[in-house]
């Protein structure tokens, strides 16, 4: 495994024991003791038969005709590319049309095309906190708008996950400042009750931001997302997406003003200091932002895939109850049970994607499955099957999800 082996290496500088005694803390105390030797995400090359439920590509627009010839064409007339920072774009670039059609899509009055969803996150939230100003995190909510606060300066305060309550006896505690949110959680699932959020946003002098990564496309009418599904997006002051999930493309957004975006290209160190996207990138979304508009079908199919597999996985007695829609977590709990589950599952053909701490709490690790809008009935029957035949293997009984799904059917 190259991972293990990487540690006894000596064809390179020796680093400080600093830096050693946090890496020993990976290679031995984690992979060889913990692990067995194996690493959590290295898998097996996949065969061309394996149902793979580890990517986010939710409506498969990878390889998409339109997509590609528009892409290509861009690369074939491009006239030598400006690889700088999108503070020098000029009013009217492609850049700028482009977000203005994606924020058109999503209902906003404008918009700003980073990176990446990381880099929307982070600039985002460093340029709306500061130290002394309190930022309310859903204890799920996305590592980027973590790493935002921290960024910032600024003081998160985290409440427990969609718990509205808690987030208000936080909101008494340390006063006004910003509400992040995911509109639909990236480990389970899980929907965020957007109306309440608002509503608590607006009565506190909250701003509120929500990220759609995994609902933009996907949700929403023509895919606008779940903010516009519940009619608002005009009252969440922003909304940002990784545009590497259901746009199968690499790239984030912001929903903003038309103020908002000139304030943000001077402040946003990821926006000033890292060069924008390049015009083959560009050509891609625009072409992808009319494909979604129109798939439909592609978008009730991924929902009838997840209706369907919930029901089967709660029927085998996987407790799913913590999410509701394409992204599914079995949760095994510690990180040797939850790797053997994943291997199990790669033997009857399903891959899915081992998360672990830092994605998780500790000892709440858990396969994630996603499901995307091209499964067809022989592939899902072969995802329940093999749920269902390794039940016994995996322990299933003895899992703390498990026995939570327990412990709630009681009450
Ligand atoms: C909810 C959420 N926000 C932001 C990101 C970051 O997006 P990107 O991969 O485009 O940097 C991700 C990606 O994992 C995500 O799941």
């Amino acid at each position: 495994m190259t991972y293990a082996i990487a540690r006894h290496t000596h064809l390179t500088t020796a680093l400080p024991d600093f830096v050693t005694r946090r890496m020993d803390l990976h290679y031995i105390t984690r992979i060889e003791q913990l692990l067995g030797g194996e690493h959590p995400h290295a898998w097996q090359p996949t065969p061309a038969s394996a149902v793979f439920l580890a990517g986010n590509d939710y409506l498969c627009l990878a390889g998409e005709p339109a997509l590609v010839g528009a892409q290509v064409a861009a690369l074939q007339h491009s006239a030598g590319e400006l690889l700088m920072s999108a503070v020098y774009l000029q009013e009217g670039s492609a850049q700028h049309r482009l977000e203005r059609k994606l924020a058109q899509f999503m209902g906003a009055e404008d918009g700003i095309l980073a990176q990446s969803g990381w880099a929307a996150n982070v600039g985002l939230v460093q340029t709306l906190a500061a130290p002394g100003i309190p930022v309310y995190l859903d204890m799920q909510a996305h590592a980027s708008l973590w790493e935002g606060v921290q960024s910032a300066g600024a003081t998160p305060v985290s409440f427990l996950h969609n718990d509205m309550e808690h987030l208000q006896k936080q909101l008494q505690r340390h006063g006004r400042g910003l509400i992040v949110v995911d509109a639909l959680y990236s480990t389970n699932g899980s929907v965020a009750p957007l109306a309440a959020l608002v509503e608590i946003a607006e009565r506190s002098g909250c701003i509120l931001i929500v990220d759609e990564s995994h609902s933009l496309g996907t949700h929403g009418p023509r895919g606008a997302g779940l903010v516009a599904a519940e009619g608002l997006s005009e009252r969440v002051h922003f909304r940002t997406a990784s545009l590497a999930k259901a746009f199968a493309g690499r790239a984030g957004f912001i929903t903003c003003s038309g103020k908002f975006k000139g304030y943000f290209l001077s402040e946003s160190r990821p926006a000033i200091f890292s060069s924008c996207l390049l015009g083959h990138e560009l050509a891609w979304f625009d072409a992808a932002i009319d494909f979604i508009a129109a798939a439909d079908r592609r978008r009730a199919r991924l929902h009838r895939h997840a209706r369907m597999l919930r029901e089967e996985l709660r029927t085998l007695g996987y407790n799913v109850s913590d999410g509701s829609e394409q992204i599914i977590a079995l949760e095994p709990g510690p990180e040797p049970k939850t790797l053997a589950l994943r291997k199990l599952l790669e033997q009857h053909g399903v891959y899915g994607a081992m998360f672990c701490a830092p994605a998780t709490p500790k000892n709440r690790s858990l396969v994630r499955l996603t499901l995307n809008s091209g499964l067809d009935q022989a592939q899902l029957a072969r995802i329940v099957h093999a749920c269902d035949e390794i039940r016994g293997q995996v322990d299933l009984e003895n899992w703390s999800s498990t026995r939570r799904l327990r412990k709630l059917a009681l009450v």
